[in-house]
């Protein structure tokens, strides 16, 4: 591959892209209207965690989230390679926490689908849960317990991602104000606000939230929406010390949030989902709301306040499946946005599969699932 390829937006899934493109011999452009990274991508709490994120079943997004998780050691490694900066893997697990006697039936369910794709998992309680947790409410009542998912920090791996990029030779050009689109038939041209043009012969919109605003460009529906998720941080340090290593050991899960331990000696307390536009504010409810159950898993949690809050904006679609794949048969312009609650998960698979299909490589048969073609009256 020989071909100039641009990338809009130098979020995660930008930079995933143009890492895999360029490493398989294309000369890739990213370009990012402020900074790389400074978007959703660099708020999120960085779990790789696809059985406890897909509780339903066995559909084409849990197929693509589990075939990402398996690719990603080969694919930090790959990143690792090109990139000194480095960002914290953890082979933690997971534990989904249940509360009533009752939710248990559902928990058993969730397992028998998910060992038959690849879960070690089990499910446990009593001295067995508080041994491997010793920080849990003994209100809980069981949990679900995976081995297999992990978690990264996600700033210091989107740093990496971008210092990997630009050591292959990406040329990435940020802090441009504003991109468009002007020419998308028999090639690719593309406007900064400044006036400079960037010409190629592919484009791969990876702007995630503002990819809407392409509907019109493109005339079709792009249904993606900003869904706000506030998450904050706890300063874990001393008692991590009390506990002579990590106090909270694995990812714990409940249906309304999420705990997930740093290496960096914080807590992070996940997430709130909000509708509220483009706005990144952080609000004093949506913190409360979320302190709220962290005393419910984590007891001595009530008596702390976070130090740290912040909010990002998921790259939700209407149907909750990303736009994965190209606009037309040419695939001169391609999509790879809507990631919603699993952009950090989904990197090495989103950036395989559009790399795949401009090399004309065999594709999974869950591909067409995520065309961005899916909701035009054809
Ligand atoms: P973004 O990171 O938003 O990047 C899009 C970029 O495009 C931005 O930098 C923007 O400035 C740029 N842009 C916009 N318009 C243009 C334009 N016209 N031209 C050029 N550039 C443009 N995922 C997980 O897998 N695990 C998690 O634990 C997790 N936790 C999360 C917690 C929170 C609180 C949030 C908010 C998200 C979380 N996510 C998680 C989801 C994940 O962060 C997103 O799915 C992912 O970051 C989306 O990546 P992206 O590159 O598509 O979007
Ligand atoms: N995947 C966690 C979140 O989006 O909050």
């Amino acid at each position: 591959m020989s071909e100039n390829i641009i990338i809009m937006g130098g979020g995660v899934i930008g930079l995933s892209v143009a890492f895999e493109l360029q490493r398989r011999g294309c000369s890739t452009t990213v370009l990012e209207i402020a900074r790389c990274g400074g978007q959703a991508s660099g708020a999120a709490a960085g779990m790789l965690a696809p059985y406890s994120e897909n509780v339903e079943g066995p559909d084409p997004f849990f197929q693509l989230c589990l075939d990402s998780l398996r690719l990603y050691l080969s694919w930090i490694k790959g990143i690792r390679e090109q990139s000194a900066i480095p960002f914290q893997y953890s082979e933690s697990g997971s534990l989904y926490l249940t509360y009533h006697e009752a939710d248990r039936l559902a928990l058993e369910g969730r397992l028998l689908w998910q060992r038959q794709h690849g879960s070690t998992g089990t499910i446990v309680d009593g001295a067995a849960l508080f041994d491997m947790e010793p920080l849990l409410s003994r209100q809980v009542k069981a949990a679900l317990y995976t081995p297999e998912e992990s978690h990264l920090y996600a700033p210091d791996y989107v740093r990496a991602l971008e210092d990997g990029c630009r050591t292959l030779g990406v040329a990435i050009h940020d802090e441009l104000g504003g991109v468009s689109v002007e020419q998308w038939r028999d090639g690719i041209v593309l406007a900064a606000k400044d006036g400079r043009r960037f010409e190629g012969d592919r484009l791969v919109v990876c702007s995630g939230a503002w990819a809407q605003e392409l509907a019109g460009t493109f005339g079709i529906p792009l249904p993606i929406y900003p869904i706000r998720g506030q998450i904050c941080a706890y300063a874990f340090d001393e008692v991590n010390a009390a506990h002579n290593g990590q106090a909270v050991r694995h990812m714990l899960f409940g249906n309304q949030g999420y705990l997930v331990a740093k290496a960096n000696g914080t807590l992070v307390c996940g997430a709130s989902e909000d509708v509220a536009g483009f706005d990144t504010t952080v609000t004093e409810r949506g913190i409360e709301r979320l302190r709220g159950w962290n005393k419910l898993a984590v007891p001595m949690l009530e008596s702390r306040v976070p130090f740290h809050q912040w909010a990002g904006l998921r790259p939700s679609t209407q149907d909750g499946y990303p736009f994965l794949g190209e606009l037309d048969h040419t695939a001169q312009v391609m999509f790879a946005a809507g990631h919603y609650r699993n952009g950090i998960l989904l990197s090495p698979i989103t950036a395989k599969l559009v790399a795949d299909r401009i090399q004309n490589n065999a594709l999974p048969s869950y591909y067409p699932y995520f065309s961005p073609r899916r909701f035009a009256i054809s």
